[in-house]
């Protein structure tokens, strides 16, 4: 019996379990109508304990992803991301635009600067650390996809079974210290793409601070809160942070923490837990000649660390 398989009896849903410490594929969840609070208790059971559910083909449009995600409490939106003026391509405000199409709803090009943009998605990453209050749940759907074979799976790493494993020396060291970790989008941004962000400074925009080391609230156990985004770890030296913050990012996307879902249907529907695991798109052959667009509900976490160490302000950080 695998790991994650005890505990937990689900009666409505039916789960394939897709890794050994994380990750199931759920079915049995009809979305043709509201879920009921029965079949979303198990969701939300399979979730906490999971970090990853993939369900396949599930019909859902804009409207029906919106309100399944908001099942699950309060929803972020891109207005951030268009202050600046650029256009909203989806039909909704509460539907983040990460896939590869155009506002003229062509591919982008391999030299448009939203790809260089998006590049950060392709590292390590949890969603909006870099905001005063962080994401809990992200609901990643299908709306089009490029023919198989050619790339664009998501990735997920376990990062509560990344931080089980470490030895016991380095967990106590970190429990002890209970560092805090500075987030910044503009940070993962330059990492991605050092060119196109050469002249910005991180320093010059907030950044969300976190615990590092934190317990999820859903399950209980002890996770590391890391990503991309952490710009540095507050009292460490430079180099230090650096190297703790590199270290830790290694350790824990390695190979046997890593789940890979590919994408099968329009209408797949991945939904994780910013809290537990982390995720990164994978490129491939498709880039620039075939259109993903993949569309996003964001979920404010609800826990007691949602804002971490930041003040409440709605304060959110964007891209032009
Ligand atoms: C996201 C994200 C990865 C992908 O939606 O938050 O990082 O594979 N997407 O598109
Ligand atoms: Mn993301």
């Amino acid at each position: 019996m695998s790991s994650v398989s005890q505990g937990t009896d689900f009666h409505y849903i039916a789960i394939k379990e897709l890794h050994p410490t994380f990750g199931a594929e759920i079915s049995g969840v009809d979305f043709s109508k509201p879920v009921t609070k029965e079949v979303f208790a198990e969701i939300l059971a399979a979730i906490n304990k999971y970090g990853v559910c993939v369900f396949r083909n599930t019909g859902l449009d804009d409207a029906g992803h919106i309100a399944f995600a908001a099942q699950f409490g309060e929803l972020d939106d891109v207005t951030p991301y268009i202050a600046g003026g650029r256009a909203h391509r989806l039909s909704d405000v509460r539907l983040f635009d990460v896939g590869n199409i155009d506002l003229d709803g062509g591919v982008f090009a391999l030299d448009n600067v939203r790809r260089e943009w998006n590049k950060g998605n392709g590292l390590f990453h949890v969603d909006s650390s870099f905001n005063p209050r962080r994401a809990g749940y992200s609901l990643l759907r299908a709306a089009e996809l490029p023919p198989g074979g050619l790339g664009g799976e998501t990735e997920f790493a376990d990062s509560r079974s990344a931080f089980d494993d470490l030895e016991s020396h380095l967990q106590d060291h970190l429990r002890v210290q209970n560092f805090i970790a500075a987030h910044s989008l503009w940070h993962s941004r330059k990492l991605a793409s050092p060119s196109t962000f050469a002249d910005v400074n991180p320093d010059e925009y907030p950044m969300g601070r976190h615990r590092l080391v934190q317990t999820h609230e859903g399950s209980g156990r002890e996770t590391l809160y890391l990503a991309a985004h952490i710009h540095h770890i507050e009292g460490l030296e430079a180099d230090v942070s650096t190297a703790l913050v590199e270290r830790l990012l290694a350790h824990a996307t390695q190979a046997r923490y890593v789940l890979r879902v590919g994408w099968e249907n329009v209408g797949d529907l991945v939904l994780w837990d910013n809290t537990s695991v982390m995720h990164r798109a994978v490129g491939g052959e498709f880039e620039g000649r075939f259109r993903r667009d993949m569309r996003r509900a964001t979920v404010h976490d609800g826990s007691l660390a949602a804002w971490g160490l930041n003040e409440r302000s709605e304060i959110r950080q964007g891209l032009p």
